[in-house]
């Protein structure tokens, strides 16, 4: 299993520090939540920020774009450093068009679906795809409770990925903590992405190890 802590939930005016501390405990990817103002409410980080962060840390950077129109944003990030770009299925009538222009910028294409979205909506990308994040809440903010009833799409693309010999990864993306992370792992997920419960905790090192041992259990 990869972990990929959100600094979401992470102190925005000592992000390097927060940033370091998740990197010395061992993670594979850093999880940077990208928001417009449009396609979800919050404003977050744009490439600028990636590009800042990129000096001082050698994590992988999953960046998920909540944002419209994410063609607009491809060579920015790839610029800055970015190394997965993960988009919306619900933000763009141009899927198959924005993941090639991500894997022809040299990053690594995710597709991302919301909790009421199909997975047969982004069946016919799944070939291109190095990554599929299967939203475990709505997305939007952090601290959110993770709905279970999203495992079943996880159940389906990992039996998908196996039927038809095909090589993404499944990130989930919600109210991961050491109980939820267990059904997500059950169902097929290799990626976890936890906010709160990591940047929320009095020593995050401690979180992160518990997270890895749902996948013992
Ligand atoms: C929500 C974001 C998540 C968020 C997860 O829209 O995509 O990455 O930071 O936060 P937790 O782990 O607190 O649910
Ligand atoms: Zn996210």
């Amino acid at each position: 299993m990869k972990i990929a802590p959100s600094i979401l939930s992470a102190d925005f005016a000592n992000l390097a520090h927060d940033v370091e501390v998740v990197e010395n405990a061992g993670v594979e990817y850093l999880h940077i939540d990208i928001m417009d103002g449009h396609f979800v409410s919050n404003l977050t980080f744009g490439a600028n920020v990636v590009k800042a962060l990129r000096s001082h840390s050698n994590l992988v950077f999953d960046c998920h774009m909540m944002v419209e129109d994410p063609e607009k944003y491809v060579a920015d990030f790839a610029q800055a450093g970015a190394d997965i770009m993960g988009v919306h299925a619900e933000a763009t009538p141009h899927l198959h068009s924005v993941l090639s222009l991500i894997k022809s910028a040299g990053m690594k294409a995710e597709v991302v679906i919301n909790p009421g979205t199909p997975v047969s909506m982004i069946s016919e990308v799944l070939p291109m795809v190095d990554q599929v994040l299967v939203m475990t809440v709505d997305p939007g903010m952090g601290g959110q409770k993770f709905l279970a009833e999203t495992m079943t799409k996880v159940k389906q693309l990992a039996d998908a990925k196996k039927k038809n010999n095909l090589n993404y990864d499944i990130e989930v993306d919600g109210g991961l903590n050491d109980q939820t992370v267990k059904q997500a792992l059950a169902a097929g997920a290799n990626v976890i992405v936890a906010g709160s419960y990591i940047f929320g905790a009095d020593v995050p090192a401690d979180s992160i190890t518990a997270l890895r041992k749902g996948s013992e259990t």
